[in-house]
């Protein structure tokens, strides 16, 4: 499959519809996902991005009906990891001088990833490479989200090849904006900056403000993963500048795992409590080993505030609670309230190593947070709702 996008550039890339997981398993893709590279066919032909390694003879070989592969004069590489440069062995096997243009940490991944001496030439922000009628220029973004990062646009057609920013995981063979359904683009938009460009929003904020600046026209935002913006780009421009910037909604996510539903009936007394205090806030309940780790994480990201619930077990939480977070403190979460519970049967340790590791992912604690021996009876739900509501008067 390759299509036109302009007159000049073609989406030369693999949809993967079969993708599950994504970086080893830490990246659920419930709507798989596409390796985007264009082919641009100027004075000079240049390619931008490959795709990732099993797909890379299949992609050697499409690129091939596209274009006699002497014929590519410049190859661009916007991010070194293997998801996008994966069929670059391959495709430099048979077009061993061609130039590969990418940053200095670009060649230095390249060069650690691959083992090749291949024709790298370094560029900076501002550089520009001539092709013809139009020009590309490139733009640094480190760590957007790797150190190598690098934005390029070409003028005349307007288009800025963002990589992975503004991305989402996401097949589709409709490819635009404006086809696809948007319910299902922004929920995958939204995950994919929740749980890989969260560490980075400081960058993210920065980089955007300065690619605004230059004040370039933007017909078309096209990244590396999912579909292609052209229909008002800049609105995914504007919500990234949202999401940046601590994003927060009207939103309460109590996580929990749960041995024999003591801490579930917890948690749904606790949500009790939340609602019978604020009627506006949207309370929403994931039991941590049945649901989804990153669709927790993004709506934990929508959220002003969570609970951590676990019981006791061998003097200390549940694993799935565990992981969740791990992954928290690593993502690094701003400005989110919180606070912990959790059943107990003798020693009662969870609720401590909770709130310690509340602590230590740099989430306001505002509460002591509250235990319950064995079964909770009728007094302990209620002293649950209580909590919940106290919980709610200090958002
Ligand atoms: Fe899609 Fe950071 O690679």
């Amino acid at each position: 499959m390759s299509f036109r996008i302009t007159d000049k550039v073609a989406w030369v890339g693999k949809i993967d519809w079969e993708l599950r997981r994504f970086h080893g398993d830490e990246y659920s893709t419930h709507r798989g996902s596409s390796y985007n590279s264009y082919l641009i066919k100027d004075k000079k032909n240049v390619l931008i991005d490959t795709v990732w390694t099993p797909f890379a003879k299949e992609f050697v070989e499409n690129l091939r009906k596209e274009i006699d592969l002497e014929k590519i004069d410049y190859i661009i590489v916007n991010h070194s990891e293997v998801d996008h440069s994966g069929a670059l062995p391959l495709l430099l096997k048979e077009i061993p001088n061609t130039p590969v243009y990418c940053t200095a940490n670009g060649a230095k991944m390249l060069k650690a990833h691959y083992h090749e001496n291949w024709n790298f030439k370094e560029v900076k922000t501002g550089d520009t490479l001539d092709i013809g009628g139009s020009k590309l220029t490139f733009v640094e973004a480190r760590m957007l989200h790797w150190p190598d990062t690098m934005f390029t646009y070409m003028s005349g057609e307007n288009i800025l090849f963002s990589n992975d920013a503004f991305g989402q995981h996401y097949a589709s063979e409709l490819m635009y904006n404006d086809l696809v359904d948007n319910a299902e683009l922004y929920q995958e938009a939204i995950k994919y900056y929740a749980n890989i460009l969260t560490p980075f929003s400081s960058f993210v904020a920065k980089k955007i403000e300065e690619v605004l600046s230059f004040k370039l026209p933007l017909d078309i935002i096209a990244p590396s993963h999912g579909i292609i913006w052209r229909d008002n780009p800049v609105q995914i421009v504007e919500k990234y500048m949202e999401w940046a910037k601590d994003y927060q909604e009207n939103q309460v996510a109590i996580v929990y795992d749960t041995m024999w539903n003591a801490t579930r009936r917890m948690a749904e007394a606790i949500a009790e409590g939340i609602r019978s205090a604020d009627k506006t806030v949207a309370v929403k309940l994931f039991n941590a080993a049945h649901s989804d780790k990153n669709d927790i994480i993004t709506e934990i990201f929508k959220s002003k505030a969570v609970l951590f619930g676990s019981s006791t077990v061998n003097k200390s939480i549940m694993h799935a609670t565990g992981g969740l977070l791990d992954m928290i403190k690593g993502i690094g979460f701003k400005n989110k309230k919180a606070a912990a519970f959790g059943s107990y049967g003798w020693s009662g340790e969870s609720l401590a190593i909770l709130n310690e590791r509340l602590n230590a992912a740099k989430l306001e604690v505002v509460s002591e947070g509250i235990k319950e021996l064995w079964n909770p009876d009728k007094e302990a739900i209620e002293r649950c709702v209580r909590f919940g509501a106290d919980f709610a008067g200090r958002l």
